[in-house]
């Protein structure tokens, strides 16, 4: 009944996830005995399958701590200076807890202007993180001052306030604050940095959220946090940057990662930084694949103009479609213990089910994260609807940032986008939504009689795995239809 991958994806035909549905297996376990957990790359473990895109509208350390928190891994982009990459990454290391607050700093003599969204502002001896914590102003006590714009903060400011350490959980935190009987609590690093501010809002709304499963913690006892880089010479001077902020994972970011700069970056990586693990990409075929195994990655990005926001295909007319392309270059990297990242198209639950059926050990995402509370940038309105913008890093407004990079471009000629601009709908928190997205994942391998990711791979290499094409009308009959109207809610 079906037919086995080998054969479906055989036959001329590049199939997306919409393409293809599985057949279901027998199901002997519960739901909950699932276990997701997996590998990034060949040293580099997950707990669950979750890798956020280095986008600079996805991953930056606000990112990073949540995806790290959650079990997956955010690699932080490359579209910005190597010290301000650098910064960013520092930010995530040095953080246990799985939010950023971003609480603005003044020194004692600046008056506040405005608090914006922040509940609270720091106040050190230079007004920046790395000078003495003097005190914390509340905008409570703000708002109620006769002469804003002229009272410095030292004279309402809330003196020497109680920290804890920016090392503490997010359980030991909650623990202080309550023990202390304390609103909020500056976090202070072992050499003094003042880190982040904690309140009791924050404590409230992290508990709100599905309960925190493993987080993703390197050797060095610290979130794991990945960094993309690019081809270019200067590159290399990035990637020493972030190796020292102790980055456990690079990303080489080209759309077409089979060319000589990118072959000849990897091995320069494994020969000077063994200790990292290497990921090349982005790939489709198994001919571009065993070049950059040959060469050394730990890992593989797969896709190529299967991004929500790419115009690759149309622009350059290369590609494929992205569940031929995972299966593909899967069942070729499964003989060199390379893991594969299956990048781009992810639009729900059930894609992810498929990609990690068809071979890939975690799923990157881009505008399945871009939504949320934790990708960069504020919300706007948009005919009544709360967005966030979302831009491909092949968009010309990307691009004049520096990513044209990854295209190959020559910055000096004519440049082509090869990506757009765009908005995606306000998701909340990753924090709530990526929890339940796994347990609909963890349901669709209980449907095919998988208990974890590498028992999936198992039904797929020994022809267990049932697939089948689906027409068009069998699409539209597995999506909504035949309603007059609905709301579109899954959780
Ligand atoms: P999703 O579908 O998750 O895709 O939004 C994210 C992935 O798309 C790739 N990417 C691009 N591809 N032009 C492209 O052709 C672009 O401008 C662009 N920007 C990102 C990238 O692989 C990312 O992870």
């Amino acid at each position: 009944d079906g037919f086995p991958a080998t054969r479906l994806f055989s036959q001329g035909f590049s199939y997306t996830y919409d393409d293809v549905i599985m057949l279901p297996g027998y199901i002997s376990f519960p739901a909950d005995a699932v276990d997701l957990s997996t590998r990034l790359s060949r040293r580099v473990p997950l707990s669950i399958p979750c890798v956020a895109s280095p986008m600079d509208t996805v991953s930056e350390s606000a990112m990073a701590v949540a995806m790290a928190s959650l079990g997956g891994v955010a690699i932080i982009h490359n579209n910005t200076t190597p010290a301000v990459q650098s910064i960013l990454v520092r930010a995530a290391k040095s953080r246990a807890l799985p939010f950023v607050s971003n609480t603005p700093f003044y020194s004692p003599h600046d008056p506040v202007v405005n608090f914006g969204e922040h509940e609270y502002a720091i106040v050190t001896e230079s007004g920046t993180a790395t000078s003495a914590l003097l005190g914390v102003v509340a905008a409570s006590d703000w708002s109620g001052l006769s002469d804003k714009t002229n009272t410095p903060v030292s004279e309402y400011m809330r003196k020497s306030p109680k920290s804890t350490s920016s090392t503490f959980n997010f359980n030991q935190v909650a623990a202080f604050l309550e023990n202390e009987g304390l609103d909020f609590a500056p976090l202070v690093s072992e050499d003094g940095e003042i880190v982040d501010l904690v309140t009791t809002k924050d404590v409230e709304r992290i508990r709100s959220y599905p309960k925190l499963g493993n987080p993703s913690v390197g050797s060095d006892g610290k979130f794991t946090v990945g960094a993309s880089i690019g081809t270019r010479e200067e590159d290399k001077e990035r990637l020493k940057c972030l190796v020292k902020e102790g980055i456990n994972a690079v990303v080489v970011d080209s759309s077409q990662g089979n060319s000589t700069y990118q072959i000849d970056l990897i091995k320069y990586i494994k020969l000077n930084y063994p200790e990292i693990d290497a990921i090349g990409g982005n790939v489709v075929t198994m001919a571009q694949a065993q070049n950059l195994i040959k060469a050394g990655v730990d890992g593989l990005r797969v896709g190529m103009g299967s991004g929500s926001i790419c115009t690759t295909q149309e622009v350059c007319a290369v590609g494929r479609g992205q569940a031929t392309a995972v299966y593909k270059v899967a069942s070729y990297a499964k003989d060199h213990d390379v893991p594969i990242i299956a990048d781009g198209g992810i639009s729900n639950s059930g894609h992810i089910v498929k990609a990690l059926a068809l071979g890939a050990s975690s799923v990157m995402m881009g505008s399945f994260l871009a939504g949320s509370h934790e990708a960069p940038g504020t919300y706007e309105y948009k005919d009544g609807r709360r967005v966030k913008k979302y831009r491909g890093m092949g968009s010309l407004e990307a691009m004049s940032k520096g990513s044209d990079a990854r295209y190959l471009g020559d910055t000096l000629k004519l440049k082509v986008a090869q990506g757009v601009v765009g908005a995606v709908a306000d998701k909340g928190s990753v924090l709530r939504f990526v929890p339940y997205t796994m347990q609909a994942v963890k349901q669709g391998f209980q449907d095919l009689g998988a208990t974890s990711i590498s028992s999936a791979h198992q039904l797929l290499r020994s022809e267990e795995l049932r697939l089948e094409v689906r027409t068009g009308a069998a699409q539209v009959e597995g999506g909504i239809h035949g309603l007059v109207s609905y709301e579109k809610k899954f959780f």
